[in-house]
């Protein structure tokens, strides 16, 4: 073996259990109750902590162009701060510029991952922002290449049109491929967005005001219906209002196959964020919403509606996020997360607000069989060593200066967390060990995804 865990407590999507596990070759070889007797010279004793697989975070952006400039981690900065968060695969949201076609914009943003050196294994969804010159067409090559799953934007100016957008669902059908939806009413936060700033109401706040919960719970229902009509599948991300879990509650209740993402910002904080003097660090879209939303996606949560935990890692500098102080209109959209997603989920489980074994389902199982990555999500003999040991004792507060991102701020200082990764490895390798950054420029790799035929 190359390396042993011994004496922890393993967890699976299913349960919790006493067991010492062996890697090989990057990959898990052996699971057993006492493996002491097995040569190895790299034993690590994980009495009292929790083995568990490393996060998938399907939702991230990075070096995102996005309102004037480019997010600000790379390929290596993002996954260095996914590793010190215990997360060991990432998926970009990589945009396809006018005229490329989708494997081209992969192969691109394959190149360029390769130029930063990801830390961890990363995968590539393309979104899909201009149809012309069959674009469609080309969909099965890229599927080929083993990105198995797409996006499209109902806003931005870089969004596209419903009808593009249901094209885009029927392409989906017939190649086997997974779409996923930002789902906001364009027309209606444009117009909103319109008439305050006519009447000089730029704050923060209106960002919030001009797309609150009905401008996504609309939009919501009107992908649903299209998915529906289709009798094909649809990945709604960053899941942030009431209406929409209940319009993806009804709709797994009638038997469609719809997911649903949300990420720890809408569990963890209102629009009242909005209303603070850094107000403009929270700016994202959609915006943070209402507590009853909040309650109503940890209700999701619990209950299993909700498929999937995602950040949606895209930071700006301060700098950046300043040029919006007095005007939102200004604000590049987004934040980090990364980093905080797997703490933040397992504190509470480590508080009892869900189990354990959930958190690994919602952040690890459920992306991994959702977007075909097959030799990830879970400690099962044979697939990928992507570990994270886990000490359930361990009091964490978030300060800027322990993150790992190339971010100059964190929407998440001052968090209070119950419990925190202590190691994070990557195939075996030992990426992250307690605190610090132990991986390496390059390691990671593409991870090429099975299609749903
Ligand atoms: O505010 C956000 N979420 N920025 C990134 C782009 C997106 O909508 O996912
Ligand atoms: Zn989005
Ligand atoms: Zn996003």
């Amino acid at each position: 073996m190359d390396l042993i865990i011994r004496n922890g407590t393993i967890v699976t999507e299913r349960e919790m259990f006493k067991a010492d596990l062996g890697v090989k070759d990057g990959k898990i070889a052996v699971i057993a109750g006492d493996l002491s007797d097995l040569p190895c010279e790299n034993v690590v004793d994980a009495t009292g902590k929790l083995v568990l697989p490393g996060a998938i975070d399907a939702h991230t952006h990075l070096a995102f162009p996005f309102g004037g400039t480019v997010s600000s981690d790379d390929f290596f900065a993002g996954t260095r701060a996914a590793a010190c968060g215990g997360t060991t695969t990432v998926f970009d949201y990589s945009g396809q510029a006018k005229g490329e076609t989708l494997l081209e914009t992969a192969k691109r943003r394959e190149a360029e991952a390769n130029e930063d050196g990801p830390a961890v294994d990363y995968a590539l969804h393309v979104g899909i922002t201009d149809l012309s010159n069959n674009l469609l067409d080309t969909m099965q090559e890229a599927v080929d290449y083993g990105i198995s799953s797409f996006k499209v934007y109902m806003v931005y100016d870089f969004g596209v049109k419903d009808g593009d957008f249901y094209q885009v669902l029927q392409k989906s059908k017939e190649t086997g491929s997974l779409i996923c939806v930002h789902a906001e009413n364009k027309e209606v936060l444009t117009t909103l967005t319109e008439q305050f700033a006519a009447e000089g109401k730029l704050s923060p706040w209106y960002h919030y005001a001009s797309r609150p919960e009905f401008v996504a719970g609309e939009a919501d229902r009107r992908a649903i219906a299209w998915a529906r009509s289709l009798n094909a599948p649809l990945y709604i991300v960053h899941m942030s209002d009431k209406e929409g879990v209940e319009a993806v509650t009804a709709a797994k209740d009638e038997g469609l196959e719809i997911y649903m993402e949300t990420c720890p910002h809408y569990l963890h904080f209102t629009r009242d964020v909005f209303k603070r003097e850094d107000g403009r660090n929270f700016v994202c879209s959609p915006p943070m919403k209402g507590q009853e939303s909040l309650d109503a996606l940890w209700e999701a949560v619990k209950r299993g509606d909700v498929d999937t935990i995602a950040t949606d890692h895209c930071p700006f500098q301060q700098s950046e996020k300043d040029w919006g102080k007095d005007d939102f209109r200004k604000i590049p959209n987004g934040c980090a997360g990364v980093e905080n997603m797997y703490p933040y989920i397992l504190s509470k489980a480590n508080e009892g607000v869900i189990s354990f074994p959930r958190a690994v389902q919602i952040c690890a199982a459920n992306p991994a069989r959702i977007f075909g990555c097959t030799q990830k999500g879970s400690l099962t003999v044979g697939k990928d060593a992507d570990i994270v040991i886990y000490d359930p004792t361990k009091e964490f507060t978030v300060h800027q200066e322990n993150m790992h991102s190339d971010s100059d701020h964190t929407i998440w200082e001052g968090l209070e967390l119950h419990g925190y990764p202590v190691q994070t490895y990557s195939r075996g390798r030992l990426v992250y060990d307690n605190g610090a950054f132990v991986g390496e420029r390059g390691w990671g790799k593409l991870i090429k995804r099975a299609s749903r035929k």
